[in-house]
């Protein structure tokens, strides 16, 4: 059986997350959030009280250790040892992700480690550069789209069952600036991979989304 890499990269809100854990359940693989790790180090720097250039994060991102453990209830993210999965998906963090990720000392340490990460295939990672930076040799390459009220609406309930209440038009004006941000930055901007197949999931749901990806992936391992 070949043990395929699986990138899932596209837009905030387009569902990659959720999909990716699923086609990584279904398939027995591992999957890989890079957006965790980005988030953590936001977290550190957050906490560290310095101002936000790249001489700080430089020094920041030696300091501290950013790892993530799949655990019986899922994936958590570990900053400096402890279990910061939570910590990272406040508003705060969010507000602040794209800026920390533009840091071209913050990404070649994190790209290096996805990449001891899924060396050995059998993965599933998803993010913004996974097809085009982390593992261009991907075997299945897949960028998820949705359109922003599409995507502004998920998030806006992902976050209220967690108890953070913003408006459907907040969470737009977060999800637009960040995909601004994502897309224009000079290193390892969010692309669509030439050879990633899109798939728009405005009208579709989870699972359909995720069945598509599947079928993919078992196409190409049966082989
Ligand atoms: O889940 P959501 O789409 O909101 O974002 P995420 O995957 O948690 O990623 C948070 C942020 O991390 C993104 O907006 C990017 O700025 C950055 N990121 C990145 O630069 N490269 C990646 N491979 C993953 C995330």
């Amino acid at each position: 059986m070949k043990r395929i890499k699986i990138a899932i990269d596209g837009p905030a809100g387009s569902g990659k997350t959720t999909t990716a854990k699923i086609v990584a359940e279904k398939l027995g693989y591992i999957y890989i959030d890079t957006g965790a790790m980005y988030r953590a180090v936001t977290l550190a720097w957050l906490r560290s009280g310095t101002e936000l250039n790249d001489t700080n994060l430089c020094k920041l991102i030696n300091e501290i250790s950013v790892y993530i453990h799949n655990t019986s209830i899922g994936q958590r993210t570990f900053l400096n040892g402890v279990d910061v999965s939570d910590d990272i998906r406040l508003p705060e963090v969010t507000k602040n992700v794209s800026p920390v990720s533009a840091v071209g000392c913050v990404r070649e340490k994190l790209v290096a480690m996805q990449r001891e990460l899924g060396k050995n295939g059998a993965v599933v990672l998803d993010g913004r550069d996974i097809g085009t930076v982390v593992f261009p040799d991907a075997e299945l390459k897949i960028f998820l789209i949705a359109n922003e009220n599409a995507r502004a609406e998920r998030r806006t309930k992902e976050l209220r069952e967690k108890g953070i209440e913003l408006t459907v038009e907040e969470i737009k004006q977060q999800i637009v600036a960040r995909d601004n941000y994502d897309s224009q930055r000079s290193i390892s901007p969010l692309r669509k991979a030439d050879d990633a197949i899109e798939i728009d999931t405005s009208n579709l749901t989870i699972q359909q989304q995720s069945d598509l990806i599947i079928d993919l992936a078992n196409k190409i391992i049966g082989e």
